[in-house]
């Protein structure tokens, strides 16, 4: 802590796990593998994409995009986490705690809204494949796209600027293992009852309804796979379904608690916890439920594959 009058802090410090010293190295391992293999599933889909003209449709798209907020989105929190897990007390000065709060709302908000906008490509598909040309083309397409990093902006610089146009005159520790809003918050010293209000309807707009809408249209697409004439068809379908819908509940569910009030009850090793869940669970188990599994994907890595060794033994 500098001075003690009003906005006079110009740093903060990260307390990461430090309740559990003995665990820091453990989890600072573990981290560090989840964050390559992030990087390496999102950029074995980035690079298979964008090298396939065949799968320049909607689908694949989102799904290009999605990988490029993943990546964006834990390189945001990773690399900052793992120093702050092997030192005892990071500082952090005012500037880069903006900036991360910043990012972090960008691309997850931004990740908010193309997971819905994916499922109202799969329900279009999969409910009204006749219609299917016409719902999603690429008019659309570039809409809902635009839609979703135009929105993830507007969220992060509305809330960013907002949390840090409050005082804060100490302490200066921040119980979590990175900067975001619900951590931060409670360090402001001057009434934030507006604010709070302001997040649990935006947390609404931007979490709830989303996940809503995905809901309803997963439904729709379980009763449309229940009709279908095969058995392993519908085996397959509904094994697909089920895991996006697992994903996508867990970081919607998350980011809900967690955002929703931020500053409930939940003690702050709930919350690190909970921040784990969508800021590494999520872009960790993406690739392999959206692209891993698709047979499509799986035919492109192959060809890819194949055209390495060619050119290699060529
Ligand atoms: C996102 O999707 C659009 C399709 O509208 C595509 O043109 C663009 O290249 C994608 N952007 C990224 C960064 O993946």
């Amino acid at each position: 802590m500098r001075r003690q009058n009003q906005s006079s802090l110009v740093e903060f410090i990260l307390l990461g796990f430090s309740n559990f010293p003995e665990l820091q190295e453990q989890f600072f391992g573990s981290f560090l593998v989840t964050y390559l293999a992030i990087l390496m599933g999102n950029a074995i889909i980035i690079v298979a994409i964008s090298l396939d003209q065949r799968l320049h449709v909607p689908m694949y798209l989102f799904l290009l995009n999605l990988s490029v907020v993943e990546v964006s989105f834990s390189t945001v929190i990773m690399p900052e986490m793992l120093v702050v897990l092997s030192t005892e007390k990071t500082t952090i000065s005012f500037v880069d705690c903006f900036a991360q709060m910043y990012f972090i709302l960008f691309f997850g908000g931004t990740e908010c809204f193309l997971l819905g906008a994916m499922a109202y490509d799969r329900f279009a598909a999969i409910c009204h494949p006749l219609n299917y040309p016409m719902m999603m083309n690429k008019r659309v397409l570039m809409k809902l796209v635009m839609f979703s990093w135009v929105s993830g902006i507007m969220v992060a610089t509305v809330q960013t600027t907002w949390v840090f146009s409050f005082p804060f005159c100490g302490p200066n520790e921040i119980n979590h293992l990175f900067c975001e809003t619900p951590p931060v918050l409670e360090l402001a010293c001057a009434d934030t009852f507006l604010f709070e209000i302001y997040a649990f309807a935006g947390t609404i707009l931007i979490v709830m309804v989303p996940f809503l809408l995905i809901l309803l249209s997963y439904i729709r697409v379980l009763f449309a796979i229940l009709k279908m004439p095969s058995m392993t068809g519908r085996k397959k379908a509904f094994s697909t379904c089920a895991s996006h819908l697992t994903s996508v509940t867990l970081f919607y569910g998350t980011a809900n608690m967690t955002y929703l009030q931020p500053k409930s009850g939940y003690s702050p090793e709930t919350k690190k916890l909970m921040s784990l869940a969508y800021t590494l669970l999520t872009p960790l188990l993406n690739p392999l439920i959206y692209s891993l599994r698709n047979s499509e994907m799986k035919r492109s890595l192959m060809k890819l594959w194949q055209r390495k060794v060619v050119l290699h033994t060529i």
